[in-house]
């Protein structure tokens, strides 16, 4: 079944009908006020937190699947029949549909009985506000009197509160209609100062404008969900839409809801456009009433204007406009043109759009992320900003510092930070051994992108306590000593709760029911059991260190390398770890995958289930460990051998078939899902990596092909989750459904494929020294063309192949230059032509 095409053009996914398997969702908004919204109109929106400024109500789980949303309702007034332009809730059959998700915005059109309705929903740049913007076109031949409903659910602002504590919700609510406005203010009676708005421009219209001429006016709103739906009444048929009238009601506890009541009389051919504007406003804690005092009256003289200005046509066009051309550099940044319509789509729009996305919100919010859950993950978040940091540096920097932040003293790392209050869970905690060694990984991405070594001197706290601020050099140079600090009996890192694998948990033996693997406390000390994982990435870091280090040997000015250890002594560190590694961390034809608090293997020939697992082999193999002597060949050729399936690698074969209290939530899985053998779709770009830096061009674009959305937009009907963003997992071979995917967008799959295919096939890469362009592309690809942005210049990459292999020859400005670095040119200088003949 085909759900809808890719228009690359403009930049959109475009949906052809409602039904598809799951709802394919869009994100609006990329600061402060941000959105989810279904190709049906479904989900909700909040101000920076997902949990705790949740503005709309939204029911994960629901039945029907994606009930509630940003929902309109059209009435025709003659006949009393009604249905939603954007099919969902009363799921009327329609004329025509379709739904444009593309950068920041989404348009959703439906037609029946002859009426055309068209709603672009976005969030304007430098706004904490929600666009709805809605034309209703008449292609009847005679006059249309309509009625249009609104409807948005209020969220009691906490979401976990809100959808638990009823005794209190269910008296708490209040809210406030003034000029047409719904102002939502529950609790901000008490402690909040913040509050919601839902205004409409059809009732500005009444008063500037005698009704006569009006093709719109506001009829009348209810605030009050049960006054609107009716008793027992689902969104599928309010009773004030059937009816075609609203109640005016003003809700006093229970369920505040926004609708409003608009007529719309349109002749023939005739157009009407009515514009909605959903927002947040907070005002200052002294000045929250108007007129200040008992009547506890919002104080609405520094929100009224912005309602107004986004209630003007003008203004939201040049909202548009704005978020638009937004987009138009963010995505000039780096630009391919390559034989693969797959990549070029990927790489152009998509994969970037959805590095931003990640890189906003982390696993806080998706259709699979309730939101109320996790808060800024460590090692989400540095991983994040390895696909992130050229497309917004300055944001990637606040962000490592930020991260750097809420590290401990020593060198740990708090597992999550909320966003809110940018401060360490202790809910949470940390001891996921992998955590810091992610921040020296980030740290030098954004080195080797912006050459800011000022970075490296700029003191940040720990544990965000004032007074214990230390550089950042220091901040890396102790999550290096984390590692050496907690080394097990094989002198490999010791794991911890987990490493990158939060459902390998060790240390765990959990018994108890429900409890949490990646919280509960652990069994016994933890010496034993070891992570050749982290063994992997502890080299990979140690060498980006030594890196570093010599960049101040070579005199640049950073003189916060002082902090830092010779270059010499990290190269050392990583010999060592890597000799760890070939002593007790390779099984043979693959890389183990760790001990056990036993010391018994994990991923070895000698297991009876869990032989081999992806982890170890991309992770080895990026840190470079056997690229020489064979041992990186033979691990990814037994990935190839065992893991590959048609719908990408699996996680580790064979499955685990029943729990083992020795390996943790791993087992707790079914064979065939999450971390128990899908196709965890973070660790595939590992393994394009590794066979890119083989040299294994054919090999690294065929393993991405198998996970790539465009690519499997062909098997909709497999894959299920959207064709054009990531999945974090797809159903392993081993499961019955093998093949669909689940939890899209809100996964480091993003990053780390963006990294693969824009860093290691097309091989064009930040270094420290310059732009390096080494790429490893398939034999058949007669070349391709980019344009990078780097450091202020731009790169234009022409990319000709001239025979067989992986050697580069570059000409960069009609001058030959050895090696593949492109060395950066002299102040000045905005655009570098860079010609590269491969395989000659
Ligand atoms: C999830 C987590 C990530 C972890 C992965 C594997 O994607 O967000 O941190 O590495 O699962 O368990
Ligand atoms: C579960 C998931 C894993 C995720 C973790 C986050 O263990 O399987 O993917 O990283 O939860 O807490």
């Amino acid at each position: 079944m085909n759900y809808g095409y890719f228009d690359d053009a403009a930049r959109e996914y475009v949906i052809t009908r409602p039904d598809t398997p799951l709802p394919w969702i869009n994100y609006l908004g990329s600061e402060a006020y941000f959105g989810l919204i279904s190709n049906t109109a479904g989900g909700y929106s909040f101000y920076r937190d997902a949990r705790l400024r949740r503005i709309t109500r939204y029911r994960y789980n629901n039945v029907p699947f994606d009930t509630g949303g940003r929902y309109l309702y059209l009435r025709d007034d003659a006949s009393g029949q009604f249905w939603s332009p954007s099919w969902m809730p009363t799921r009327t059959p329609l004329d025509s549909y379709t739904c444009r998700h593309g950068m920041g915005y989404t348009v959703i059109s439906g037609a029946a009985h002859g009426i055309e309705a068209s709603t672009l929903y976005f969030v304007p740049l430098g706004a904490n506000l929600e666009i709805w913007r809605l034309r209703v076109t008449n292609q009847r031949a005679t006059a249309a009197r309509l009625s249009l409903f609104s409807a948005i659910e209020f969220n009691l602002w906490d979401a976990w509160d809100d959808g638990t504590n009823f005794q209190r919700n269910f008296n708490t609510g209040e809210v406030e209609v003034d000029g047409g406005v719904i102002y939502h203010k529950t609790e901000y009676r008490e402690r909040r100062d913040h509050f919601a708005y839902f205004a409409c421009s059809a009732a500005a219209r009444r008063t500037d404008s005698p009704p006569q001429d009006c093709q719109s006016s506001l009829a009348g709103f209810d605030t009050q969900r049960e006054s609107f739906l009716g008793p027992y009444r689902g969104w599928d048929n309010p009773v004030v839409v059937e009816r075609g009238q609203s109640g005016n009601s003003v809700a006093h506890g229970w369920s505040p809801i926004g609708s409003h009541h608009v007529e719309l009389h349109l002749q023939p051919g005739e157009t009407a456009e009515v514009i909605f504007v959903l927002g947040y406003h907070e005002n200052p804690a002294d000045d929250k009433f108007d007129p200040p005092g008992l009547r506890q009256t919002i104080n609405k003289r520094t929100v009224l204007p912005v309602i107004q200005r986004y209630l003007q046509p003008d203004t939201v066009e040049a909202a548009l406009a704005a978020l638009r051309s937004r987009w138009d550099d963010l995505l000039s940044v780096f630009t391919v043109e390559t034989p693969d319509e797959h990549v070029n789509r990927m790489v152009n729009i998509w994969n970037a759009y959805q590095v931003m996305v990640t890189f906003n919100l982390s696993r806080s919010a998706s259709f699979f992320e309730s939101g109320v859950g996790r808060g800024m993950g460590f090692r989400d978040s540095n991983q994040d900003l390895l696909g992130f940091v050229q497309m917004a540096p300055a944001r990637a920097r606040e962000r490592l510092l930020d991260l750097a932040a809420t590290q401990l003293e020593n060198g740990g790392a708090y597992h999550q930070y909320q966003p809110l209050t940018k401060r360490g869970n202790d809910a949470v905690g940390s001891g996921f051994n992998d955590d810091p060694l992610w921040l020296v990984l980030a740290a030098t991405a954004y080195l080797k992108e912006t050459g800011d070594w000022s970075i490296l001197s700029e003191p940040v706290v720990y544990e965000n306590r004032p007074g214990t601020e230390q550089p950042l050099a220091e901040h890396l140079q102790r999550s290096m000593q984390y590692t050496l600090d907690r080394l097990g009996p094989h002198g490999l890192p010791l794991i911890g709760r987990a490493d990158w694998n939060d459902c390998l948990n060790l240390n765990c033996f959990s018994e108890t029911p429900g409890e949490s693997f990646q919280t509960t406390e652990n069994r016994g000390e933890g010496k034993i059991a070891e992570s050749v994982f982290i063994a992997g990435q502890f080299v990979l870091a140690a060498k980006e260190m030594a890196g570093i280090a010599e960049q101040a040997a070579g005199g640049k000015p950073h003189p916060a390398t002082s902090d830092l250890q010779p270059a010499a002594y990290y190269m050392q560190l990583a010999q060592q770890m890597e000799a760890a590694v070939r002593a007790h961390g390779w099984d043979g034809a693959w890389f183990l995958r760790a001990y056990d608090a036993f010391g018994g293997k994990v991923g070895s020939a000698e297991c009876d289930e869990g032989r081999i697992f992806i982890e170890p082999q991309g992770m080895c193999v990026m840190a470079g460990i056997g690229l020489e002597d064979g041992l990186a060949e033979q691990a990814l050729a037994s990935v190839q051998g065992h893991l590959a399936t048609e719908h990408g690698v699996v996680l580790l074969q064979p499955a685990y078939t029943h729990y083992r209290v020795h390996l943790g939530e791993i087992t707790s899985y079914p064979p065939g899902y999450k971390e128990n053998a899908s196709i965890f779709c973070h660790t595939n770009p590992w393994i394009m990596i590794g066979e890119a830096m083989l040299g294994h061009g054919e090999e690294a674009l065929n393993t991405y092909h198998r996970i790539c959305p465009s690519v499997r937009a062909a098997i909709s009907d497999v894959h299920r989750c959207e064709p054009y963003v990531y999945a974090q997992t797809i159903a392993g071979k081993d499961a019955p459904t093998h093949g669909e995917a689940k939890n899209s967008w809100l996964t480091g799959t993003a990053a780390w494929n963006y990294a693969a295919i824009t860093q290691w096939i097309l091989g064009i890469r930040a270094s420290h020294d310059g732009l390096r362009v080494a790429p490893a592309i398939p034999a058949s690809w007669s070349g391709f063309t980019a344009s990078r942005l780097f450091r202020g210049v731009t790169y234009h990459i022409d990319v000709r192949r001239a025979g067989p292999g992986n050697r580069v020859a570059l000409t960069v400005d009609g001058q030959p230059v050895a090696g593949d670095v492109v060395p950066l040119p002299r102040a000045g200088v905005g655009e570098v032509r860079v010609a590269v003949e491969v395989g000659r």
